[in-house]
């Protein structure tokens, strides 16, 4: 009953999207003054995973698109692009089409953004996080009329690490959060998807409230649950959804979601699961003291908590628990079953 699987996907940005319109209006806020030829405000959202935080800032950067055509355009995924040389290399591709050699060094990057790059433009900088070195932020800054939008789960503060003088001059005008969506919302979402991807007969209310419902205000595990219940349904030779397929359904799309989480690790992180796995739980120091050993180029303790093992838990890979006022650290249990590298 699928007839247009990449409907499903996370990447598939509905037109218009559903709901968040007072979040798209900052954004757009935020943008605007790249219609008049200026830098935007450089924007900073956040909230929990599933939320929509990506899906706004592709949207409203798509809306500006239509506005001003050609506007130089950028996405980067810091958790797969987490150093400075990682990010620039991405923006000398994406943001100005200039091929650049393997292992270019950093001021080769630099020049070449430099030299190419006609702003105003923006950069996504999703799961920004994930950033290790932040001192990218005031390379941006230093390219004329860049912009940029800024995504995590939490309200971090990303300029911790820069000295003072550069700090003050990188400003984040919007700061947008994001809560769970209702229930309704979600339902809306499954509608739309199921129109544009199942077949006819494929829609059914009661089905989608209920996975709406059982979600959480997590879209992704909305969707991917109704993809899951539309495959079960299709082999069982059916064209619609029953409710009875619901319950396992949300089930397998959590195993799911889990598996997609896990191939998105890098290797630090996959060290961190690894060390966990086998000699979890562990308390307070240990997670990073056995991880140093096992990787040829640990990362700081500080920057092993903020980004990895708070990253870990936000989705749900590794949970934790305080014993005696200790923290304890262990490998999520529904997810065990799905680690098989
Ligand atoms: N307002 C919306 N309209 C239509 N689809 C949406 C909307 N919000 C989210 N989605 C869909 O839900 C899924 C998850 O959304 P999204 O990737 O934006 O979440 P997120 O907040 O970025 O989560 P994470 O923190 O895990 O990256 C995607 O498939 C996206 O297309
Ligand atoms: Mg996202």
């Amino acid at each position: 009953m699928i007839s247009n699987g990449s409907v499903f996907e996370d990447d598939h940005l509905l037109d218009p999207i559903v709901g968040r319109n007072s979040h798209m209006n900052e954004v757009a806020d935020a943008l605007a003054p790249i219609e008049d030829g200026q830098r935007a405000e450089n924007c900073f959202l956040f909230g929990p995973s599933g939320a929509g935080k990506t899906t706004v800032a592709r949207a409203a950067v798509r809306e500006l698109r239509r506005e001003v055509l050609d506007v130089p355009y950028a996405y980067v995924n810091c958790w797969r692009d987490y150093t400075r040389n990682a990010v620039l290399e991405r923006l000398s591709r994406d943001l100005v089409g200039a091929a650049v050699p393997r292992f270019a060094s950093t001021s080769t990057l630099l020049d070449r953004v430099h030299r190419d790059f006609n702003g105003p433009g923006v950069v996504i900088l999703d799961e920004v996080d994930q950033l290790r070195e932040t001192e990218l932020l005031y390379d941006l800054h230093e390219f004329r009329g860049l912009s940029w939008i800024g995504i995590a789960n939490d309200e971090i503060d990303l300029v911790t690490d820069l000295d003072e003088r550069v700090r003050s001059r990188i400003s984040v005008g919007y700061r947008v959060r994001f809560d769970r969506y209702g229930g309704d919302t979600i339902a809306e979402m499954l509608e739309r998807r199921a129109r544009e991807g199942l077949g006819p007969n494929g829609e059914s209310d009661e089905v989608f409230e209920t996975i709406a419902w059982l979600s959480d205000g997590d879209a992704r595990m909305g969707i991917t649950t109704l993809r899951v219940a539309a495959r079960k349904a299709s082999s069982e030779g059916l064209s619609n959804i029953p409710r009875r397929l619901v319950d396992d359904s949300i089930s397998e799309a959590e195993r799911e979601i889990a598996r997609k989480t896990y191939s998105k690790l890098n290797d630090h992180q996959w060290v961190v699961v690894g060390v966990l796995q086998q000699d979890g739980p562990l308390i307070q120091r240990e997670p990073h003291e056995r991880y140093s050993e096992r990787h040829d180029d640990p990362v700081s303790l500080r920057y092993f908590r903020d980004a990895h093992l708070t990253n870990l838990e936000q989705y749900g890979l590794i949970s934790t628990r305080r014993k005696s006022g200790k923290k304890l650290y262990s490998l999520a249990q529904k997810r065990e079953q799905v680690v098989s590298r």
